[in-house]
């Protein structure tokens, strides 16, 4: 019994010692194992007188129920323990800020064709796109610009090394292509695309911008219907209150000619730097189709009338955005880019 005793008092000194899972099992194994210590007393009771094994076979099973109890006793403490090490090491620290998902963003460019295509789009006029490498013929001949004429100076062309073939100074072009095409159908259009000119760059001029373009032909077309669709674009752009004037102008594709300013909308009219102290801004060049360019599109200019308007999307960009340098658009300046 003192054995037992003792050999009770040592498995139970060893347990609390174990320290890791490792060596709480070896502990397991040692003791209460299949040929742990216990075990092996056990195996002694046959070699008792008989009247001293059910005491011994009593106290054998006590041990055994106890130090199973502080078996899983010790393995619960030494559980949580590893728990506790392994939140402690991987720790969350909530403090810390947090990783930014950066989004792709649109170009302000993309930002204010949207919105044109949307209005044009609510009033009825559907988008047409035509090419940008054009003919002499459909950059200008067509639009009543002949060779040699002074008005081609409105435009300085890249040309390229096949005769006839150039990069489009203006959308104009697009609008034969479609009167070609819809002839003798009515026409709703607009015509959205990059234009190219041989400008010196400079913070007021580009090489290369966006047009929109925008064509109505039909049989009973009048002046008033350019100046009421183009007032209703203007108060959808820019502001219903927005104030506007039509100036007279010259181009070789529209009789009588016309272009449209808004009020400065940074000063509302009083002059400023954007709108060079006069109160207003110029967004748009119009007209009525001229006859000869409607001939050419194949409709009869007795029977069919229409008119056209042209304007520069990165110029209606910078005065929405303030933006005071064309070269920001093509310059690929995250820092820019990133601001709409
Ligand atoms: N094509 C002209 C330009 O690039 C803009 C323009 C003016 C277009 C009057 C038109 C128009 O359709 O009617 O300067």
């Amino acid at each position: 019994m003192d054995t037992l005793d003792a050999l009770y008092a040592d498995s139970l000194a060893n347990l609390q010692e174990t320290e890791s899972m490792a060596s709480l099992e070896v502990w397991y194994r040692d003791n209460l194992g299949r040929k742990g210590s216990v075990q092996l007393e056990t195996r002694k009771v046959g070699q008792l007188p008989p009247a001293e094994r059910p005491l011994f076979g009593q106290q054998i099973n006590k041990i055994k129920q106890q130090l199973s109890a502080a078996y899983e006793e010790r393995l619960a403490a030494l559980k949580a323990a590893e728990l506790r090490a392994q939140l402690a090491a991987d720790a969350v620290d909530v403090t810390l800020p947090g990783r930014r998902q950066w989004r792709g963003r649109l170009h302000p460019s993309t930002l204010v064709l949207r919105e044109i295509y949307r209005i044009w789009g609510d009033m009825g006029f559907q988008v047409y796109r035509s090419r940008d490498v054009e003919t002499d013929e459909y950059n200008f001949e067509l639009l009543n610009i002949p060779a040699h004429h002074p008005a081609r100076d409105m435009w300085d062309t890249f040309y390229t090394t096949t005769p006839g073939v150039l990069l489009r100074t203006h959308t104009s072009p697009g609008q034969i292509h479609a009167m070609r095409e819809y002839h003798p159908q009515a026409i709703r259009v607009i015509l959205p695309g990059m234009c190219y000119r041989y400008e010196q760059i400079t913070a007021r001029a580009e090489i290369q911008f966006h047009q929109v373009e925008g064509l109505a032909v039909g049989r009973k077309i009048s002046l008033a219907d350019l100046k009421g669709t183009l007032a209703e674009f203007a108060r959808r752009m820019f502001g219903q209150e927005t104030g506007m004037r039509f100036r007279a102008n010259y181009f070789p594709f529209t009789e009588p000619s016309a272009e449209l300013d808004i009020e400065c909308f940074i000063c509302q009219g009083e002059g400023c730097a954007v709108c060079k102290q006069t109160g207003w801004l110029e967004i748009l060049g119009s007209g009525m189709v001229h006859p000869t360019v409607l001939e050419n599109g194949g409709y009869d200019p007795a029977r069919y009338s229409g008119f056209a308007f042209g304007m520069g999307v990165e110029r209606i960009a910078m005065l929405k955005y303030g933006i005071d340098d064309i070269r920001y658009f093509w310059a690929n300046d995250l820092r820019f880019l990133e601001q709409f």
